[in-house]
């Protein structure tokens, strides 16, 4: 329910980032070829086996090749991240920023939003940007609502946040590379936030939802 995020991350604040939360027990990292820091994150993974007697098959590794390639070309993209990243495998690669044709929407099943789509195709709706990284507010971190709810539970702003997304069933990956904030957003799972603030946080209507929004785009903000 908890991975790391690497986005803006160079090669060695992800390889830093990375073996941490490896080794306080995250199972899952992502990345992308977009990132630049395949290399970094495939060392931590590397480092991790080797120092601390971690094993490939309990990790769940996430990247993605560029969207809009040809097939020869993607077959490249997934080769190099392989050798980037020094593993023979990934779990999971993703098509960064798919083509969208105007058909889909009519070949898939009807859907109210992408969450219900996701559920209806058996793909997994998970969070990205999970505490607004790119929204130019720490709202989600430190703002009042997160704030004071958090209070009440010994818990920070952020947490709040994050609980709010996993308690739904919704994973998370936030992106840290100070230690203590990555043990803290993997602390969600022996508490719960009662259905009154669940409702006083569904209802918050800032943060905006700031980025796509209509059927063609991926309501990401633009960002990778
Ligand atoms: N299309 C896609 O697939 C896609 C798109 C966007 C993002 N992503 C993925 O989602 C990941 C996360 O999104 P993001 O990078 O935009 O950022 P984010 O996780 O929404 O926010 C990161 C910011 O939150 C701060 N932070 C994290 N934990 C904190 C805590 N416990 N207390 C206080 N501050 C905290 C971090 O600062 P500190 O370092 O100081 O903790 C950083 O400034 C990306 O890195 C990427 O892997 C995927």
């Amino acid at each position: 329910m908890v991975g790391l995020g690497t986005w803006e991350y160079n090669n060695s604040v992800a390889y830093k980032a990375t073996l941490t939360a490896l080794k306080v027990g995250y199972v899952h990292v992502d990345t992308a070829t977009m990132y630049g820091n395949h290399a970094g994150v495939g060392q931590a993974i590397q480092d991790w086996q080797s120092q601390n007697g971690g094993r490939r098959e309990d990790i769940f590794v996430t990247t993605k090749i560029p969207g809009g390639l040809n097939y020869s070309a993607a077959e490249a993209a997934l080769e190099a991240s392989l050798k980037d990243l020094g593993l023979d495998y990934v779990d999971l690669m993703l098509v960064h920023f798919p083509a969208y044709w105007d058909g889909m929407g009519s070949a898939g099943p009807e859907a109210t939003d992408d969450r219900e789509f996701d559920h209806m195709v058996g793909t997994l709706y998970q969070s990205f940007s999970p505490l607004c990284g790119p929204c130019g507010t720490s709202e989600l971190i430190n703002g009042k609502l997160v704030t004071e709810i958090g209070k009440k539970y010994g818990k920070s702003g952020a947490q709040v946040s994050l609980k709010w997304q996993v308690q739904q069933g919704i994973p998370v990956i936030p992106k840290s590379d100070e230690a203590s904030h990555i043990i803290a957003n993997a602390q969600l799972f022996d508490w719960e936030l009662s259905i009154e603030d669940m409702i006083k946080l569904d209802a918050a209507k800032s943060p905006p939802v700031t980025g796509g929004g209509d059927s063609k785009t991926s309501g990401d903000c633009k960002i990778p």
